[in-house]
């Protein structure tokens, strides 16, 4: 065991985990420069329309208060490519929530105070927040998010599904969801003699640099974002968002450092969110379970200013053999906040109706679902036909029905009770696809033997650093403890975003290769190497061949236990169980957080998280943790994580698949299934409120 905490899949500690308990890790607004000035946003309070007048001399009489920054006088900006960074440049308003005003003072309570005095006189319109399958300026457009493209069919499958013997056609409807990462965003903003600084709590720096550059019309060298300690993101911070532009505006006004941290409540306006879906999905069977047809059919909404169409149907062309399938994805703009990724965007409710779908049609067959799933399994990718580059979905289904005792289950539904409740089993598979992206590092040796890798990765509570340091290690072929590892700022060679769980696979590679550049050059021993021994993969940024001649996904098994309270309507989960195949798992002790932290995030999908536009007001209902309701401990009572090994060479020098996302994946419908189990009844709305299942 000497080398064990060299090697790649060791359950390394965290580094940075005693800062963070200890309270001393920084975040973005706990930066206090001196003279540190504090911006609160006016959020718009109509549907939409435009401001007329805004006035503010009753909040500049207020003490404390600075400059209040409005679309007459804040800074211009160049035009962005995402609308929604175009903050206080015109009257217009989009949504509801959006920023129309920012109030800067000298602490963050007279700046809430200002922003309560700012009077704003609005010219408001008719607002439509309502999503229908038939509202008439719905479309389909090119693409779904992720470039993928929006409709694709193969066969016949209208025909094929007519045709078949053993037939589901149901609809599914998920409500908008929130991310909610625990640190709310937030930006501290500084101008230093013509150079931009920001501490930003941000999935990706390196964008984050060269969105500000734009918009300041800055040489990128001018800039430097900082984001050392990230409290979560799930998507929400994997663009720059309005914050840091009203943060680095109001510095510039002020000519002080200000900090912008967003009240909780004005989240779900600003940072996007997961678009609701309504879902109708069509399987038609053989009556031994062979799939004929599978068609999926999704309408979402996106906002009037960005088209975001969440790729619902997307995982529908990977997951079982068919040889019609249909998917299909239609979008409705509507006066809604942006609507943006969300953990595992796409797969995450596309997977929630598929997979209840799926045990809908077990049902149908009298079948048991995990035997459902493994007579479907593929040979190759059923929309693309390439091959996989490695699949273990069914090693996953029969791992996990072992390790829960699934061969105890009883077949029919509503079997076991205990008092008023009744308790049920269920189960979903999950994908996910493997996403890379270039990126560059440095290796740096010495004097000592001790070894120093510099990336722009971003520790958004993952464990970043110590799992760079551990790839490190192992290509440099030393003892972790040898390896530090800088992340967290601009300055550091560039590299893309943690996000599309493609963060590892992408840094990862970038640092195996300047690291194993770096032993090469000291093996050759021809004297010191040159540039204080700077080893940089620069020249090729990682091999990230986004186009592979394989299909590369990970997959999963996700087992639920719940009790239905015939009661009252409550469901607990009293048992989760995830088995996964995500190539090779490269820190088993953080690898496992991430999966459990997914499943955790389904199991609040399936039972408390949904939000609600109010169509009178057009805003979001539940805003805060208040109302929307996120799981806490209390409600996690058993859960497992498991992985079976895979050796894919097709992937990256890690042999690493992403796991940050698709721990979520299949939770969701696991759930729902277990509770119909329990209780007979489909219930096809999430999530599964008292109020619903009683
Ligand atoms: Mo994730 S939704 O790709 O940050």
């Amino acid at each position: 065991m000497a080398d064990a905490p060299t090697a790649l899949g060791a359950p390394v500690e965290r580094r940075e985990g005693r800062d963070k308990v200890t309270g001393t890790a920084r975040y973005a607004a706990e930066y206090p420069l001196p003279g540190r000035a504090h911006g609160w946003p006016v959020p718009a309070a109509i549907g939409r329309g435009a401001v007329r007048a805004i006035d503010a001399r009753a909040a500049l009489d207020l003490p404390g208060v600075l400059a209040v920054l409005t679309h007459e006088n804040a800074p211009r900006l160049a035009e962005p490519e995402d609308p929604t960074l175009a903050v206080l440049q015109n009257p217009r308003v989009p949504h509801r929530g959006w920023f129309v005003a920012l109030v800067v003072a000298e602490t963050l309570e007279e700046a809430r105070a200002g922003a309560a005095a700012v009077r704003v006189d609005y010219a408001a319109e008719d607002h439509d927040v309502t999503l229908t399958e038939t509202h008439p300026e719905a479309y389909t457009p090119d693409t779904a998010n992720g470039g993928y493209p929006a409709h694709r069919e193969h066969g016949d499958p209208e025909w094929a599904f007519t045709s078949a013997p053993v037939r589901v056609d149901v609809g599914y409807r998920l409500p908008p969801l929130h991310n909610h990462p625990m640190e709310p965003h937030a930006a501290t903003a500084s101008w230093q003699g013509g150079r931009l600084v920001v501490h930003d709590s941000s999935q990706g720096a390196t964008t984050v640099r060269t969105v500000l550059a734009g918009l300041f019309e800055l040489p990128e060298d001018r800039v430097t974002v900082v984001a050392e300690h990230v409290g979560g993101g799930f998507g929400c911070k994997g663009t720059p968002r309005p914050h840091v532009v009203l943060a680095a505006m109001a510095a510039r006004e002020t000519g002080r450092p200000v900090t912008v941290a967003l009240p909780r409540r004005f989240l779900p306006a600003v940072v996007g969110h997961r678009a609701p879906t309504l879902h109708r999905v069509r399987l038609g069977a053989a009556a031994d379970g062979t799939l004929a047809a599978v068609l999926h059919e999704v309408t979402t909404h996106t906002s009037r200013i960005k088209e975001f169409v969440e790729q619902a149907a997307t995982p529908a062309r990977v997951m079982y053999a068919a040889a019609n399938i249909l998917t299909s994805h239609r979008v409705v703009p509507l006066d809604v906040p942006s609507p943006s990724w969300m953990r595992a965007p796409g797969e995450a409710p596309g997977m929630f109706a598929l997979e209840s779908a799926m045990d809908e049609l077990a049902v149908e067959l009298g079948m048991d679902p995990v035997e459902l799933r493994i007579a479907n399994e593929p040979d190759a990718e059923p929309d693309s036909g390439r091959p996989f580059s490695s699949r273990h979905l069914v090693e996953c289904l029969r791992e996990g029905a072992r390790r829960f005792d699934w061969a105890a289950r009883p077949a029919a539904p509503r079997a076991r009770t205990a008092g008023p409740l009744l308790m049920g089993t269920g189960v979903a598979a999950a994908t996910y696809p493997v996403l890379v992206s270039p990126a560059t590092a440095t290796a740096q040796a010495l004097p000592g033997g001790d070894f120093v890798v510099r990336i722009n990765a971003t520790d958004i509570g993952t464990g970043a650093r110590t799992v760079m340091a551990q790839i490190a290690a192992h290509a440099l072929g030393v003892p972790v403890d040898r390896v530090r590892s800088e992340v967290g700022s601009s300055d550091l060679p560039s590299a893309p975003l943690a996000g599309g769980s493609s963060g590892t696979a992408s840094w990862g590679w970038a640092v195996h290769e300047a690291c194993t550049r770096l032993r090469a050059r000291l093996a050759e021993g021809t004297g010191p190497v040159p540039d204080q021994g700077i080893v940089t993969n620069a020249d090729t940024a990682g091999h990230a061949d986004a186009e592979s001649a394989y299909a590369r996904h990970a997959f999963g098994a996700h087992f639920a236990e719940v009790a239905v309270d015939t009661v009252t309507g409550e469901v607990r989960v009293s048992r989760l169980l995830g088995v996964y195949a995500a190539g090779r798992i490269l820190n088993a002790r953080t690898a496992r957080s991430q999966f459990i932290g997914g499943m955790t995030m389904g199991l609040g999908m399936a039972l408390t998280e949904g939000s609600t536009m109010d169509p009178a007001f057009g805003d979001f209902t539940e805003s805060d943790l208040a109302a929307y309701h996120v799981p806490a401990h209390a409600d996690v009572r058993d859960i497992e994580a498991y992985w079976v090994d895979e050796d894919d060479p097709h992937l990256n020098p890690m042999g690493s698949k992403g796991i940050g996302e698709i721990g979520i994946v299949g939770t969701a419908a696991a759930i729902g299934n277990a509770v119909h189990h329990a209780t007979g009844v489909r219930f096809r709305e999430l999530p599964l409120t008292p109020d619903r299942v009683l």
